[in-house]
Formats: C-alpha cells, structure tokens, sequence
C-alpha cells in the first residue's frame, strides 16, 4: 500500500481482512424479509424485536412479509436496551425450543446484539464468560457457525448489522463487555431507513454520534501493519486496525456526519438527512467490523459501568442509563486532543472530511481542531457538555480509568499508545467542554 499509514512494520500483519453480509438498503426494503427469507428457504423463524417495536409498524410490516410468504413466527421480545446475561440466557432457551431455521431481528443494537449472542449459548452451551476475552472472560473460541440470521436495524448508528460482536452487560461484574466471533457476523441485513423517521431528536444525536465516533476511531486507529503477524489466519481478530476498507466507509460516513447530523435531529421531517445518517451508519458498520474501534468506545465502557441514578431523555427504561452514543461520544474531544499526536495527518484528514478547513495547519495543531469540530457537532445537537453532563467529577476520572482498562485490545488499536495515568488524565480532561 501506497500510504504511509500503511507501510510495512518488521514483525507487523503483512496483509487485512474483509468480511460482510450481503445488504440490501432503501426505503421500504423491510417489507422484503419475506421473499428474502423464503430464498434462504427459512420455514419457521425466531423473531427478535424490543417491547416497545413490537406494538409498532416495523414489527408489523416484518410479521405480515414472513406470513405472507408462508414462513412460521415465533417472536422473543423481552430484550432491555443494553441486553445482560439474563436477556441472553433467556433468548439461548427461547431459540434452544423453537426448532428454527433462521433467525431475524428488527430493532436498534440491542436487540441485534441478543440475537446474535442468544445463538452462540443455544448452540454451543457453556459458562456465560467462556466466549468473552479476558480479563472478564476465558477467550474461548465460538465452536462452529450459528444459524443464518437476517438483521434490520431500525436506528442509525450501532451498525451492529455488519459486525461480529455483540456488546452484553455482564450483571455479576456490573459492566458490559464484547463477545465476538466471525460466526456472529449476520448473513444478511435489510436496512430501512424509513425505520428512523419517528425517532427523537434525543436518540437520532445520540446513536449518531455512534456512528460518528466508529467512523473516526476507525480512520485514526493504529494501522493494521502496525499490529504483529499473526501466521495462523484462524486466530486472527477482525479487530485488526485501519486499512483502506475501513477508509473508504469512514471517510464517506464521516462525510454524511459533516453533511446531515445537524439537520437530522433538528428537524424530525428532513427524510434526506434521515436516509443518509441510515446509509452512514451502515458504512461505519462496514468500517469498524472489519478494523476495530479504540479509546471512545474503550472509555465508554468505564462511564456506563459506573454511572448512577441518570437517565437521559426519551429513552424509556429505568436509571441508571447513559445512551451507548453519549456515553461514547463525552469523552471523544479530550481523547481525539490527545491521541492525535500519534497520527498527526490521519486526524487532519479526517477533520477535512468533518468539514473543517485545515490546509495551512501543521501537525501539531491536528489535536486541537479535531477536538474543537466534535465540541461544535455536540453542541449544535444539545449533546451533554462532556462527562460532567452525564453526572461524573474530576473526582471520579481514577476509578473511570481503572473500569476502562478492561478493555485491553481497543485501548491497544489507538493511535498513541496510553497507559492507565493517561487515561485518568483524559477522564479529568473531559468533565466538561465549555
Ligand atoms: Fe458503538
């Protein structure tokens, strides 16, 4: 490869890896699971969707397609936002009796999420943290494939549609955690855009700073060269940092973020913002599945794990509760201020395509001006002013950074190398913006 992100290291991976589901998208593409799933020659299907979607249109419109079509339904939709071990346990017996050919879910990450993990314990049963890395689990290996499994995001940002990895509250630890497998990542995925048109004004900023700090961290993570070769290609991770894939969906998704976020959860009418948020999350799905995140999403884990008695509005589910989005998204400008160091031009470039005119900025100032557009974006969209707004201190940056370091393989993809006393120092950095 031509760049220089990319140029080969002595010990360094001396080639990446690219893997998605086939994808359909478009407005009124739901209404298509029927005749998709007959081509896969599903016969009875477990449906996963959410309490509050399952009283809604999307449900219905998925529902009638599969009858319709001649497919059989069993519907599980006892899934919290942010599922725990308990949601996946109880999906992994639900799928255990239903003699199913298929599986799909409509609904946002979560209920993809469940979907995707309920699959691995109805298939391969075992101790809840045997398929999760370590430290929290024992790094197990997913056996074997799991059923065919037909995603339909209804919100515009997780991108959980073109991952291998489900994100799960683990009770007992009080934290959430990643599990993954290329066996997880979903056979194909119907994304809707129309799905998006009733969502708040709340939820739209928030999972579409998902879908902007997925693009972002993917742009500027460690580049996969850089990452030791690993000989066995089996044992390879898809967590294998940047590469020109992952580019070419961040850059354009970043583009989208620039164009139609603000326009997005200003005015709940504008279906061409809506549409291309849809389309942005898709790509910065495409991105991340196939590079990995780093310290937004590894630092997230550290404020959702010790957030208490918060609730952020037009969510409906009981405190404590911080928006994957938000909880992601609060810390981003004193990270991206500080990481950017690592890879001057990389962060230049992707403030370029945020919109930012950075022609006569030299690389010492890439830092600054990245962390200055994501302040404006947050607060052109009432975003929470940095983690002070979601109800944390100064005095609380030790212990966010000792929840934080859990997650070893995501800090490791950044651009800077960071140990725990910087982590901390950012935590502190972050409490508020302006
Ligand atoms: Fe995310």
């Amino acid at each position: 490869m031509s760049c220089q992100h990319f140029s080969q290291h002595e010990h360094g991976a001396k080639s990446f890896t690219v893997v998605m589901p086939k994808i359909t998208f478009g407005r009124g593409c739901l209404a298509e699971i029927g005749a998709r799933a007959k081509a896969r020659d599903f016969t009875r299907v477990a449906l996963f969707t959410d309490p509050f979607l399952r009283n809604g249109p999307y449900f219905d419109t998925a529902v009638t397609a599969l009858q319709a079509s001649g497919i059989d339904v069993a519907v599980f939709s006892e899934i919290r936002i942010e599922p725990d071990d308990n949601t996946i346990i109880a999906a992994a017996e639900f799928l255990r009796d239903g003699q199913f050919d298929g599986v799909i879910s409509v609904g946002g990450g979560s209920t993809m999420d469940t979907a995707k993990a309920g699959m691995v314990y109805a298939l391969y049963p075992a101790e809840f943290t045997d398929y999760f890395g370590p430290p929290v689990g024992a790094g197990k290996p997913v056996p074997g494939p799991l059923l065919p499994h037909i995603a339909c995001p209804t919100t515009s940002g997780t991108g959980s549609e073109c991952t291998s990895v489900a994100v799960i509250r683990i009770n007992a630890l009080n934290t959430k955690f990643v599990v993954g497998s290329p066996h997880m990542m979903p056979s194909e995925a119907l994304v809707d855009p129309a799905c998006t048109d009733t969502l708040a004004a709340n939820v739209v900023a928030s999972t579409g700073y998902d879908l902007l700090c997925h693009a972002l961290e993917c742009y500027t993570a460690r580049a996969y060269a850089a990452w030791d070769y690993i000989p066995d290609p089996n044992k390879r991770t898809l967590l294998q940092g940047s590469n020109p894939w992952s580019d070419m969906s961040a850059r354009t998704a970043l583009e989208i973020i620039r164009d139609y976020l603000v326009r997005g959860v200003t005015d709940q009418t504008d279906r061409e913002a809506r549409d291309q948020l849809m389309w942005g999350a898709t790509l910065a799905g495409m991105a991340f599945g196939n590079s990995g995140t780093h310290l937004p999403h590894a630092m997230s884990y550290g404020i959702t794990h010790l957030m208490d008695n918060i609730t952020t509005n037009d969510y409906q589910v009981t405190s404590p509760f911080v928006p994957h989005g938000i909880s992601v998204m609060v810390c981003a400008p004193a990270i991206f201020r500080y990481v950017a160091e690592g890879a001057p031009q990389r962060h230049l470039s992707a403030a370029g395509f945020l919109g930012v005119n950075a022609k006569d900025a030299t690389p010492s100032d890439a830092g600054e001006i990245i962390a200055e557009e994501l302040i404006q974006l947050m607060r052109r969209t009432n975003g929470p002013n940095g983690i002070g707004g979601v109800g944390f201190n100064v005095e609380d940056a030790k212990d966010l950074a000792a929840s934080a370091v859990r997650q070893s393989r995501a800090i490791q993809n950044a651009p800077r190398i960071v140990e725990r006393q910087e982590i901390e120092n950012i935590f502190s950095s972050a409490v508020s913006y302006w």
